[in-house]
């Protein structure tokens, strides 16, 4: 395997699957998690995968892949729109990450229009259902290979 990029996801992701099903599908986390891991290892990728509903546990394995893989999706949830220690945690292990989100958010309400994280992120996908994690790990290969 030639790169690793840690999927990271953040509060009530663990309810995908079930969870406002018109907006966020009908497919589990686990589910998305093991498709991850089959378009990966289709391009030398090794997937590894966490969820938390917790910011400090998501704090902690921001610090943690800091040396033990090139870069991070990240769908952090509603951390998203105003958790400024995931910021610092992003900005502070200068590792890239692509913040994703399933939904399109600037579709939404307009509390979820704003991310703290977006600045200190290598860019933003959001909107494409599931395929949003896919585009996320096709942005963090073509920045690898540029
Ligand atoms: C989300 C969008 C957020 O606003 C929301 O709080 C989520 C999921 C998405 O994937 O569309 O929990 O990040």
């Amino acid at each position: 395997m030639s790169h690793k990029i840690l999927v990271l996801n953040g509060p009530n992701l663990n309810l995908l699957g079930t969870r406002e099903k018109s907006i966020y599908g009908a497919d589990t986390l686990e589910t998305i998690v093991y498709d991850l891991r089959a378009y990966g290892a289709e391009r030398a990728v090794e997937i590894s995968a966490f969820q938390s509903n917790s910011e400090g546990s998501l704090i902690d394995a921001v610090h943690a892949a800091r040396g033990s893989v090139d870069g991070i999706v990240f769908n952090a949830g509603a951390y998203t729109h105003y958790s400024i220690a995931l910021r610092d945690a992003i900005a502070g292990v200068q590792l890239p990450v692509v913040e994703v989100h399933i939904s399109n958010v600037h579709a939404r309400e307009t509390f979820r229009h704003k991310s703290v994280l977006a600045p200190v992120c290598l860019g933003v996908i959001a909107g494409f259902g599931r395929n949003s994690y896919f585009l996320g790990i096709d942005a963090l290969l073509r920045h690898f290979n540029q």
